[in-house]
C-alpha cells in the first residue's frame, strides 16, 4: 500500500497538526502501521502533542545532513506502538529540498502501511518539500472566507506539484457559528468554492484540543475522535457516511 498522505491548508492554524495526529492515531486503531513525519521545519509541535518531545535527539534534517541513520530519527510514540514520530527541525536554517526529502521518505515508506506528513502554512519552500513525496493529500480549512481563500490557494499549488488525488477535510466546525457569520448559503457552497470533494467534517471540540495540547492525544475519546476514526476508514478505502453530516 504505502501510501503518503500530505496535509496540507495555505493559511496557518487550521489544523493541520490535529489532524495528523488525529488520523495517525485512528489509523493504527485500524491496524495500520503509520509513520507521522513533522515537516514544519522550525515550527515543530507533533513531538508535544504526542508526548515524545523529550525524546527527540534526532530529526528529519539530522536524516538528511548525515548526523545520524534513518532509523535513529523515528521515535515510537508513547501509547501506540504502531505510530511511529519523525520530528521536523527545531531550527528554520535546517530547510530540507524536496529532492532530497522525497528520497528519504521513498527509503521509509516500505517499512510503513500509511505516511502521514503534516506541512507548514504558506505555500512557499517548506510546503514544497512537504508535499514532494506525497501520493495524495488532505487539504484543511475551517468554513471561513480567510481560511478557504488558503484552501484555494493550496488545491492549485497542489496540482502544480503533481499531486491530483485531493480530498478536504473542513475542521473545527461550529453550525451555530457558521449560520450567524452568513458568508455562505451551507457548506455545499464552501464545498464548491474550494473545488475538491470532502471526506470528512470535524466539529469544534474543546476537549481534542486539551487533549492534543496536553500531549495524550492517543489516549482518550472525544467527538472529533469519531471523526477520525471514520476518516481513517475512508481513507483505506472503507466505504463509511461522515460521522459528522453536512
Ligand atoms: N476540531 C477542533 N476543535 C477545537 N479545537 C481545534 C480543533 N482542531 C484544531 N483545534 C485547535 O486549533 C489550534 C490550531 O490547531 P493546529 O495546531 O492543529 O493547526 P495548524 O494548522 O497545524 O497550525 P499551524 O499552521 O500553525 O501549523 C490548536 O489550539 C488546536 O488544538
Ligand atoms: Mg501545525
Amino acid at each position: 500500500m504505502n501510501d503518503v498522505i500530505v496535509v496540507a491548508s495555505g493559511k496557518g492554524g487550521t489544523g493541520k497538526s490535529t489532524v495528523c495526529v488525529g488520523l495517525s492515531v485512528a489509523l493504527v486503531k485500524q491496524n495500520k502501521k503509520v509513520l507521522l513525519i513533522d515537516c514544519d521545519c522550525g515550527m515543530r509541535g507533533i513531538d508535544l502533542m504526542l508526548d515524545v518531545e523529550k525524546e527527540i535527539l534526532f530529526d528529519c534534517s539530522d536524516v538528511v545532513c548525515g548526523n545520524c541513520k534513518l532509523a535513529d530519527a523515528i521515535y515510537p510514540s508513547r501509547n501506540l506502538s504502531e505510530l511511529h514520530i519523525m520530528a521536523a527541525p527545531f531550527d528554520t536554517d535546517n530547510e530540507i529540498s524536496p529532492s532530497v526529502f522525497k528520497q528519504m521518505v521513498d527509503e521509509l515508506k516500505g517499512g510503513y502501511d500509511y505516511v502521514v506528513i503534516d506541512s507548514p502554512a504558506g505555500l512557499g519552500s517548506g510546503f514544497e518539500t512537504a508535499a514532494a513525496p506525497a501520493d495524495r493529500a488532505l487539504i484543511v480549512t475551517n468554513a471561513e472566507p480567510t481560511s478557504i481563500r488558503g484552501a484555494v490557494k493550496i488545491r492549485t499549488k497542489l496540482k502544480n506539484l503533481g499531486v491530483f488525488d485531493i480530498r478536504l477535510v473542513i475542521n473545527r466546525f461550529d453550525r451555530k457559528q457558521f449560520e450567524q457569520n452568513a458568508c455562505y448559503k451551507d457548506l455545499d457552497e464552501v464545498i464548491d468554492v474550494i473545488g475538491v470533494r470532502l471526506i470528512a467534517l470535524v466539529p469544534y471540540d474543546g476537549r481534542l484540543s486539551a487533549m492534543f495540547q496536553n500531549g495524550y492525544a492517543e489516549l482518550n475519546w472525544s467527538p472529533a475522535m469519531t471523526v477520525f476514526d471514520c476518516l481513517a476508514r475512508r481513507i483505506c478505502g472503507v466505504k463509511v457516511p461522515l460521522a459528522y453530516k453536512v
